[in-house]
């Protein structure tokens, strides 16, 4: 089923950059002064969740009614909380052995996509400077399908001119596993091996994770 890898597609925020926690702010904050209870299984939910189905998910669980201008308000002001939290971040706020992960496989000639839901991904990636280790970049900018649709996936496969059978997805969130899953990628979670449990294969993070290992893995030999 899976082929030689060629080509490894990132999620961003939790996988590469701890972005994540910044996300999870913001939409307590927005959720809160909603009157809408916030928690980290709320949290887990709509990690990899674009802003607008993000919104809905809150907003279902509030059963708050709302029309598109008061929708695109509230996305707004989380959007704002967001970008203060980020705006001072440098390059010490990429996980553990990310540069180093990336620069192997780049040694090795795998090519190397960003598979992203958020619309600040440039952003992000222009703050840590690791842009240039990218081949190419899809985001929430380019895609019309959140996950667990695999359009992000699919697009940034295409892009590197690799077939989802040669091409790994890391992942931090439930619905970014699906997606990959359902793209017909080898998916590799990066957390609680319980909240992923559908992904190939899971590891605690990049930190311990090298290119020897990911073409060790029995699939792949
Ligand atoms: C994902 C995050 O990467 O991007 C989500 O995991 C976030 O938490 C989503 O809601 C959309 O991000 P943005 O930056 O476009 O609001
Ligand atoms: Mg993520």
């Amino acid at each position: 089923m899976f082929s030689k890898i060629k080509a490894c597609l990132f999620d961003l925020d939790g996988v590469l950059v701890d972005t994540a926690k910044y996300h999870y702010a913001a939409w307590k904050r927005l959720a809160e002064s909603l009157g809408v209870p916030f928690t980290e299984h709320d949290n887990e939910q709509l990690k990899g969740v674009s802003r607008v189905d993000s919104l809905a998910y809150i907003l279902n669980k509030g059963n708050i009614q709302s029309n598109q201008t008061q929708r695109q308000q509230w996305m707004d002001i989380k959007n704002e909380w967001y970008l203060e939290l980020v705006s001072g971040m440098q390059q010490n706020e990429l996980l553990p052995n990310v540069v180093s992960f990336l620069a192997e496989l780049k040694t090795h000639g795998i090519r190397i996509g960003l598979g992203s839901s958020s619309k600040n991904a440039q952003l992000i990636l222009d703050k840590t400077g690791i842009v240039n280790y990218f081949d190419t970049i899809v985001d929430g900018r380019h895609t019309t399908n959140s996950k667990p649709h695999p359009e992000v996936f699919v697009k940034g496969a295409q892009q590197l001119q690799c077939s989802p059978a040669e091409t790994v997805v890391f992942e931090d969130a439930i619905s970014g596993i699906e997606a990959a899953i359902a793209g017909g990628f080898y998916a590799i979670g990066l957390g609680d091996a319980r909240t992923l449990e559908k992904a190939h294969f899971v590891i605690p993070s990049l930190e311990n994770f090298s290119y020897q290992q990911l073409v060790d893995l029995p699939i792949f030999r």
